[in-house]
């Protein structure tokens, strides 16, 4: 009797030590390095200011870390001659940037606390800090991660959701990392900065009917038909605010001006047509869920403890 009760106690110390050690605290840097968030926030605020749009690449650069087995900053490693990783996988070639805004920020983090700053933090604290940039909600970033010594291919060309997907696709995406259809659609208004390529709207403005026609052809004006000719030519996600954190995504998402079949699909006579009217109502309902979607994002599966490492170049594992 009395040795079940001790075993069950042990039981639960062991338990509280796990979860413990899995945890990411918001004061993580505040004795190794003070100076850690300040450092990271003049370099995204510099880099957003040259380019309005890198504030949404480093925004997204987050999303395909931890949708990829966590947030844990596999997204920057490069190839080597016995390693492919994600960064050539479908949704991220020729497609995510950011990589040398991360690299600025760990090298001047590596000169003030060498070894100490994860580069799956700096990913983390950037995209708030991005956000922010651009106007839009800010959150408490919980930090601790630790980096991968692995990436992997095949789950970043599995797990990351792809822009033709039906709202059923897109609900099932993102449950399968845990989030509900509503924070699924909080997370889509990301889509209220930044650009996408020809080739990933190119089918939606030449053949879907649920599309404004006017703005379907001025988006063909600058993205031929013919697969291969404009590929890399640019369109903002938002026609009507890109570099501005705002809620004019669903706006656009009721008048039919989304650019993605995966927005339209959003408001197309389904399931979330409701919560998309009540973002494009109530810009602070959108900002508030979002950023509460952010914090379970970056708490996706993080290395802690003795997992992963702390990288001394983002790009290679020590
Ligand atoms: C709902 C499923 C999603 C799909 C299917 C999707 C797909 C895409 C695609 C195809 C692009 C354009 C890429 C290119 O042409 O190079 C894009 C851009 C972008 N995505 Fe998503 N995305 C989704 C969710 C998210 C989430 C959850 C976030 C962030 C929390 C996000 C943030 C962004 C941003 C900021 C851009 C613009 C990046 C830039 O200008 O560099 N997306 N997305």
């Amino acid at each position: 009797m009395a040795s079940n009760k001790f075993k069950f106690l042990f039981g639960l110390v062991l338990l509280l030590i796990g979860t413990a050690s899995a945890q990411l605290s918001s004061n993580f840097y505040a004795t190794t390095c003070p100076n850690a968030l300040s450092i990271i926030n003049k370099a995204v605020v510099s880099a957003v200011s040259k380019e309005a749009r890198m504030g949404a690449s480093l925004l997204r650069l987050h999303f395909h870390d931890c949708f990829v087995n966590g947030c844990d900053a596999s997204i920057l490693l490069d190839d080597t001659s016995n390693f492919t990783g994600e960064k050539t996988a479908g949704p991220n070639n020729n497609s995510v940037r950011g990589y040398e805004v991360i690299d600025t920020i760990k090298s001047q983090l590596e000169s003030s606390c060498p070894g100490v700053v994860s580069c799956a933090d700096i990913v983390a604290v950037a995209a708030r800090d991005s956000t922010v940039a651009l106007s839009g909600p800010s959150w408490t970033v919980l930090l601790g991660r630790r980096d991968s010594t692995t990436a992997s291919l095949n789950t970043a060309n599995s797990d990351i959701p792809s822009p033709l997907l039906n709202l059923s696709g897109l609900i099932t995406a993102f449950s399968n990392k845990g989030f509900s259809a509503k924070e699924m659609v909080a997370l889509s208004g990301s889509h209220t900065i930044g650009q996408a390529r020809c080739t990933v709207f190119r089918t939606r403005i030449y053949n879907e009917t649920d599309i404004d026609s006017n703005f379907a052809k001025s988006r063909q004006a600058n993205c031929p038909s013919t697969s291969g000719s404009g590929d890399n030519n640019l369109a903002p996600l938002d026609t009507t605010s890109p570099t501005s954190f705002d809620n004019a995504y669903f706006k656009n998402l009721q008048s039919q001006k989304g650019l993605l079949h995966s927005d339209q699909q959003l408001f197309s006579g389904g399931s979330t047509d409701s919560q998309v009217n009540a973002y494009s109502t109530n810009a602070q309902t959108f900002k508030t869920d979002f950023a509460n979607a952010m914090v379970k994002m970056g708490n996706l599966s993080p290395l802690t403890g003795s997992n992963g490492q702390i990288r001394k170049n983002c790009r290679k594992v020590n």
